[in-house]
């Protein structure tokens, strides 16, 4: 076995022994891996890499969630978060993630609540800070995508609400900008805190929304198994997160938003860690969100089937 492979090296190497043959058999056969499938995430990050190169200047509204900070985000602070409804209007139906010029990340919830709301065709807002633009930043920032396919992960539809994720494919590719850019992939299960997320949804239990902007909020990974979710927190499926601090939480509305973190090594970047999924009695219950990680395979091979 091992003079064989041993064979096949020398074709490659002429510098090789006999004594390190072992040593070439792995390498080769790491290699041999390589050539077939890329390591897990290596697509993803090399996106991200890409993505990040559309700052200019390391100009951005960057969240710096250890600095004191406002509840309504500021225009362009989250430029790939998305707001999905029926009609393109200015209705709230579930929020989501640009990862790329023409996909959406959300869940698949979402995608067949708008599904079936709009007998099969719903809309992507992006750009927008406010759920109700005021007639000056229409020109600016309304930027309408009608959604032609979503691809809801084959793995859901059991009763447990597994593998809530959905990539919503846009009808033309997004011009990115200042206002429209996508975001990263957490391709580890670990999370490097402190995580936030940002959305439309309502402030409180009674179905009220004192705010049209865009809000933001911190939120603690919560380490126990608590009721009502009754989940793993360890789960490679699931994230539970509690509020941290001012009782600010995710809510209804917030479904399919992104649960981020910033990236050190690249300045203006965020990198979508889960999606917000489901969750009973806000601020006083956890909330569970999909774990982006455990779906990265399954995401490049919609996202980009090319560079496989
Ligand atoms: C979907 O179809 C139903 C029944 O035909 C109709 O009442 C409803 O208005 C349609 N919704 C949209 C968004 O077109």
């Amino acid at each position: 076995m091992c003079s064989k492979i041993y064979l096949l090296v020398l074709l490659i190497s002429a510098s090789t022994t006999l004594s390190l043959c072992e040593g070439l058999y792995s390498q080769l056969s790491r290699h041999a891996r390589a050539a077939s499938s890329p390591p897990v995430g290596q697509i993803s990050a090399k996106k991200c890499e890409e993505y990040s190169k559309i700052v200019k200047n390391n100009e951005c509204t960057q969240f710096n969630p250890d600095k004191p900070w406002d509840y309504e985000a500021k225009t362009g602070e989250f430029p790939h978060l998305a707001l999905l409804n029926v009609k393109g209007d200015n209705k709230l139906f579930c929020a989501g993630s640009l990862i790329s010029d023409k996909f959406v990340l959300t869940t698949a919830v979402c995608a067949n609540g708008l599904n079936k709301k709009g007998n099969g065709t719903f809309w992507v807002r992006l750009g927008e800070n406010s759920l109700q633009p005021t007639a000056s930043e229409k020109p600016v920032v309304l930027n309408r995508y009608k959604v032609i396919k979503a691809y809801n992960h084959p793995g859901y539809g059991g009763d447990k609400r597994e593998n809530d994720i959905s990539l919503l494919e846009l009808e033309k590719r997004v011009q990115f900008g200042e206002l429209m850019r996508p975001a990263c992939l957490n391709i580890n299960k670990e999370i490097a805190e402190p995580v936030f997320v940002a959305g439309w949804g309502i402030t409180d239990n009674i179905r009220k929304r004192d705010y049209t902007t865009l809000l933001k909020t911190v939120l603690e990974i919560s380490k126990k198994n608590e009721k009502p979710l009754n989940l793993d927190p360890e789960s490679p499926l699931f994230i539970l997160t509690k509020p941290k601090s001012g009782n600010k939480d995710a809510c209804t509305g917030d479904s399919g938003a992104p649960l981020m973190t910033n990236l050190k090594d690249l300045p203006c970047m965020f990198n979508i860690v889960g999606i917000v999924a489901y969750g009973s009695n806000c601020v006083v219950h956890q909330t569970a969100s999909t774990r982006i990680s455990n779906y990265i395979p399954w995401i490049e091979s919609i996202v980009w089937p090319g560079e496989h």
